[in-house]
C-alpha cells in the first residue's frame, strides 16, 4: 500500500499545534497532578487532555491507523506495535518538569510503518522549539537542517541521562553506578528532565549522547528517527541493535562514541513495553 507520509505529517503538525497551545494555556497554572507508577511518575490533567486531542485528530483523519499513547497505555491499553501504521504519542514528555514549570518539556509523535520509523516530531511549546525528521530527509529544527556535533572521543563528550521516574533501590544503584563509570572521563553529564528533549539535543549537536534505562516507546519514538536523520547512531545499552520496546537507549553523535558509552554500562532488567 502506498502511504502519503506528506500528508501524515501535515495533518498530524496541524494537531501538535492546537497541542502545543493547550500545553502553553497551562504550563503557569496550578495542575492537577496524580501519581502512575510512583510517587515520581506523574499525570496531569493536560496531559490527557493533549493525548486525547492528538489520537482523536489522528484517528478521524487515518481510522485504520493504530496508537500507542502514554497516558492511555497507563489506562490500561495494551502496547502493540504491529506492522500497521502505528502513532506513538507522549503527550507531555517531561510531566515532572511541567508540574514545576520548568519549561523543558515535549510533545513527542514518531509514526512507524511496518516497525520502521517514518515520521518523528518533537515540539516544545514553551521554547518556541519543533524538531522534525521524515525518513530519509534529514532532521530539523524550526525549519532549519540541524546535525549532530560529530564528537567520537568520550573524553570531549558531554553526556546527557536521566535518573527516570523509577523509585526501586536497584535501579537507583545502577544509576549511580553507570555515572560513576562517566564522570571523570568525559566532559560532563546533564539531565533536562526529558527523554524527548534529551535525543533532540543530541540531534542538534548541543550533548554529544544520551542514554537511559527504564524509558517506553513514546519516550524515543520521534527521537530515535531525529537523531539518525541528524547522522547520528542510536543503539541498545548493550551495544546491540536499538529496539523501540526494550526499553533502553544510547544514542550518540558517532557510532564510536555510542558504542563506547555502552561497554562502561552496567544493565538493569526490566519488563519490555
Ligand atoms: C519521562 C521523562 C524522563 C525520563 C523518564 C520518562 P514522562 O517521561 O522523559 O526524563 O527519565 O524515563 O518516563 O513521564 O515525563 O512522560
Ligand atoms: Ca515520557
Amino acid at each position: 500500500m502506498d502511504h502519503d507520509v506528506e500528508k501524515y505529517y501535515t495533518t498530524c503538525m496541524k494537531l501538535v499545534n492546537k497541542a502545543a497551545e493547550v500545553i502553553e494555556t497551562a504550563f503557569y497554572k496550578t495542575k492537577q497532578v496524580e501519581s502512575k507508577s510512583c510517587d515520581m511518575d506523574l499525570v496531569t490533567e493536560t496531559d490527557k487532555e493533549v493525548e486525547k486531542l492528538l489520537i482523536d485528530g489522528l484517528h478521524l483523519a487515518f481510522p485504520d491507523h493504530k496508537f500507542i499513547g502514554e497516558e492511555s497505555t497507563a489506562g490500561g491499553e495494551k502496547c502493540i506495535l504491529t506492522d500497521a501504521p502505528t502513532w506513538i504519542i507522549d503527550p507531555v514528555d517531561g510531566t515532572m518538569n511541567f508540574v514545576h514549570s520548568l519549561p523543558l518539556i515535549a510533545i513527542s509523535i514518531g509514526l512507524l510503518i511496518n516497525k520502521k520509523p517514518i515520521i518523528g516530531i518533537i515540539c516544545n511549546p514553551i521554547l518556541k522549539q519543533t524538531y522534525t525528521a521524515k525518513d530519509g530527509q534529514g532532521a530539523f529544527l524550526n525549519g532549519t537542517k540541524i546535525k549532530v556535533s560529530g564528537e567520537t572521543v568520550l573524553a570531549k563528550a558531554l553526556i546527557a541521562t536521566e535518573s527516570g521516574t523509577n523509585d526501586d533501590p536497584a535501579k537507583i544503584e545502577v544509576v549511580l553506578k553507570n555515572l560513576g563509570a562517566l564522570l571523570g572521563k568525559c566532559h560532563g553529564t546533564r539531565s533536562l528532565g526529558s527523554a524527548a528533549m534529551n535525543l533532540a539535543s543530541v540531534a542538534s549537536g548541543g550533548c554529544d549522547a544520551y542514554y537511559e534505562m527504564g524509558l517506553h516507546a513514546w519516550d524515543m519514538a520521534a527521537g530515535q528517527l531525529i537523531v539518525e536523520e541528524a547522522g547520528g547512531t542510536v543503539i541498545d545499552t548493550t551495544g546491540g541493535e536499538f529496539d523501540l520496546m526494550s526499553r533502553r537507549v544510547v544514542c550518540a553523535s558517532s557510532e564510536k562514541l555510542a558504542k563506547d558509552i555502552a561497554s562502561r554500562l552496567t544493565q538493569y532488567e526490566m519488563e519490555r513495553d
